[in-house]
């Protein structure tokens, strides 16, 4: 389900402009761009195609706001149109020999960049959300048990500047070796 319409930014100005956005303008956002969004997480890559994922897209202020308060109270949350809960399925799959119950979240992790790469490609900012009380966020919107919260977004457009550079980053060669570690 490719709908076209998207804007035409080159990959590599997506990547490097993509950053945090932490304010927002509170008007909608078109549903064809979050359909678009969303369906660059859908074809995300998963170990054994398993996609063990579920997005839930909140646009309920009252939930909205609950959900801030459930992200150590980090108001901006809810100033977005919409915020996207990535949730994880436990899949019980002992990838890589150690990873175990917590194998979704290298799956999840994937979708959710597809998804906040996609946002950038469409002039909408995000910020992905890592401080959240699980539990709180499950009872919330209504998660099941075995299904477990692996990241946060707001999604709307930048009040502020919004893309630009990369800040401080390592060096290609303090993160980079050839043949050994
Ligand atoms: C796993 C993860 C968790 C994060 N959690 C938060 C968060 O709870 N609140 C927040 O404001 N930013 C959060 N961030 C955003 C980072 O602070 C940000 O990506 C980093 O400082 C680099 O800045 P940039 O995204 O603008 O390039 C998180 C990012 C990641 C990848």
């Amino acid at each position: 389900m490719y709908i076209s319409g998207a804007i035409n930014l080159d990959f590599y100005e997506v990547v490097r402009t993509r950053r945090s956005v932490r304010s927002y303008k509170p008007d909608p956002i078109p549903e064809e761009a979050l359909m678009r969004i969303l369906d660059s997480a859908r074809i995300a890559p998963s170990g054994s195609n398993r996609q063990p994922w579920k997005f839930i897209i909140v646009k309920d202020e009252a939930l909205k706001r609950r959900l801030a308060a459930a992200c150590q109270n980090q108001k901006f949350i809810a100033e977005a149109p919409v915020v996207i809960v990535a949730c994880g399925y436990n899949i019980h799959w002992n990838r890589g020999g150690y990873m175990g119950d917590l194998s979704m979240l290298v799956d999840v992790s994937i979708a959710f960049t597809h998804l906040i790469l996609a946002a950038r490609a469409e002039g909408l900012g995000t910020c992905w959300i890592g401080a959240f009380d699980n539990e709180e966020v499950k009872k919330i919107l209504g998660v099941p048990e075995n299904v477990n919260v692996v990241a946060i977004t707001p999604l709307g457009y930048p009040k502020d500047e919004g893309f630009s550079e990369p800040g401080s980053r390592k060096a290609l060669s303090e993160i980079v070796s050839i043949d050994r570690f």
